[in-house]
């Protein structure tokens, strides 16, 4: 037996090491992990002037997450990414069995990181607890588990508290934490406050679902936004409602008001989702040296078992987007405008008659187009040599929907839009990728593809345009480079 398990371990060893990632999926501007398997953005925060970004990790396998860990990776401009050593293991009692989501601030040059220590106790019932931890790190690298982990229990709220976002307000910091509660059914986000970041009170609700909004509300997100607040998370459990709530799990916001001095939110609006597409969850946000709120999501779903697992590697990041609030109360996203500096050559530029077809390359580039919006549009992704692997983008001039299917199973992904005199959208693809920003940023649809092969792009043969432009976009991240 013993022999038998020395063995694996050895096989297992090595075949870490000589698995090769596939470069086909692999993305050229988003961030992946260097192998294994990425979920949560994680601790996202400015340290001496780089941003980090740590993430969900599993460096030994890209089928599943396992006993996950702390991945990291550090940029000047949010596309040029450097991948840092593992920051932090499941290695101690209290997060044996995954070192699970968390967030980051930053004070006297010390990132402190807050995360959630997932321990299983199979045959139990509950069969898992959760508690919350601290890690300091003082050179952006070395990652030091606090030695009186974990810093808040829970007891009454067990088994489900995770996803610690911390934040300071004036003298005081604040901790939002997603909870299911009622046995279970009903999800919720607590509130906590510490003058020193090691003792926690619980102060309030922020909200909770009556069920309609599912039994989890994972990855919590709370804060200030063009004069309102916005409490943005992952509920689990939301039922499909006609071209709403389509994905395993969603993620979306509830915009309203937030008193520091009673610490109640009051919701003016109901639930919306922030992106539309397949792939889009578990958000996380930080407000940079620039002033700007700046979200990123993993790229990804739960149990999609995409053909990148064979390819070594499973999940990324979205383009970083930066958040303003519209007078309507909508999130407008934008990418963040580091991207420019991307931008490599221009493959075309015009007014295009429809049947115009534009092959990549590199599978990897931004997509301008300007059209009227009383004709409506058709546009293609598709790889050059296939009619089976092809992405159509619609939008319905007389329904006023945008669309995006990928054909298969639950391709298809609506929402409702509506543009000015002028059709404007911006669509970013990125080797197995389509991030398509509408209008203002106002309506997004992120949604990941797998094409055989070099991609072209098309316009449908009614869908003359007043101008497309196709810009190649450099490469700015690699597979196992440090
Ligand atoms: C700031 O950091 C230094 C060095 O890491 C530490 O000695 C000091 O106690 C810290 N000060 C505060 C207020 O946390
Ligand atoms: C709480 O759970 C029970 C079942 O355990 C259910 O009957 C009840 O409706 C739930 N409460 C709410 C507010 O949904
Ligand atoms: C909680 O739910 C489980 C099954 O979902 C049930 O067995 C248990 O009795 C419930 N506990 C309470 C206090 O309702
Ligand atoms: C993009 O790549 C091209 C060649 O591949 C290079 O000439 C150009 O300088 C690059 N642009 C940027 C902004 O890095
Ligand atoms: C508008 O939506 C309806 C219902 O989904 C559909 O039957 C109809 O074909 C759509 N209109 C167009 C022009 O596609
Ligand atoms: C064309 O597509 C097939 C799969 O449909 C693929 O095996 C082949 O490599 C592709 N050829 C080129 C030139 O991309």
């Amino acid at each position: 037996m013993r022999v038998f398990y020395a063995a694996l371990t050895v096989f297992l060893f090595f075949s870490r090491f000589r698995a090769e990632v596939n470069d086909r999926y692999y993305p050229r501007y988003h961030l992946a992990p260097p192998r294994g398997w990425m979920n949560d953005p994680n601790g996202f925060c400015q340290f001496k002037n780089e941003y980090h970004l740590f993430y969900q990790h599993n460096p030994d396998s890209s089928l599943a997450p396992g006993s996950i860990h702390w991945g990291h990776a550090k940029s000047n401009d949010l596309f040029h990414w450097e991948h840092l050593p593992i920051a932090m293991d499941p290695d101690q009692d209290y997060d044996r069995s995954g070192v699970f989501s968390g967030s980051a601030i930053v004070e006297n040059e010390t990132m402190y990181l807050f995360y959630t220590g997932h321990v299983n106790h199979p045959g139990q019932s509950p069969d898992h607890e959760e508690h919350q931890c601290l890690a300091t790190s003082t050179d952006g690298i070395t990652v030091t588990k606090y030695p009186n982990n974990p810093v808040l229990i829970g007891a009454e709220h067990q088994p489900d508290i995770r996803d610690p976002k911390v934040w300071k307000h004036l003298d005081t910091y604040y901790m939002v934490l997603g909870n299911s509660f009622n046995n279970t059914t009903l999800g919720r986000v607590l509130l906590y406050t510490s003058k020193d970041k090691i003792t926690w009170n619980e102060v309030s609700i922020i909200d909770e679902s009556d069920g309609y909004l599912g039994y989890m509300w994972e990855c919590p997100d709370f804060f200030e936004l063009d004069g309102h607040f916005i409490l943005l998370f992952s509920p689990q459990g939301v039922k499909p409602e006609g071209d709403k709530y389509r994905n395993l799990y969603q993620t979306g916001y509830i915009v309203g008001d937030f008193d520091y001095s009673t610490n109640t939110f009051k919701p003016m609006a109901k639930f919306q989702e922030l992106d539309h597409g397949h792939d889009f969850y578990a958000t996380q946000t930080v407000i940079d040296d620039l002033g700007r709120r700046i979200v990123i999501a993993w790229f990804d779903m739960w149990d999609q078992n995409y053909p990148e697992q064979l390819d070594g590697f499973n999940g990324q990041m979205t383009i970083p987007r930066v958040l303003s609030l519209s007078k309507e109360g909508r999130i407008i996203q934008k990418p963040v405008r580091e991207i420019k500096a991307i931008r490599g050559e221009t493959i075309h530029i015009g007014k295009s008659a429809g049947g115009t077809t534009i092959p990549l390359d590199d599978n990897a580039a931004e997509i301008s187009i300007i059209a009227r919006s009383s004709n409506g549009l058709d546009l293609y992704i598709e790889s050059q040599n296939s009619s089976k692997s092809r992405v159509h983008i619609k939008y319905d001039s007389q329904n006023g929907t945008i669309s995006l299917d990928r054909g298969g199973n639950d391709g298809l992904r609506r929402t409702v839009w509506q543009p000015q005199r002028n059709l404007k959208i911006k669509i970013y693809i990125d080797a197995s990728s389509i991030e398509m920003f509408c209008g203002k940023g106002e309506v997004t649809i992120s949604s990941r593809f797998f094409p055989n092969g070099p991609v072209q792009v098309r316009l449908g043969e009614k869908s003359a345009v007043k101008q497309i432009r196709v810009t190649k976009l450099n490469r700015t991240v690699f597979v196992n480079k440090k």
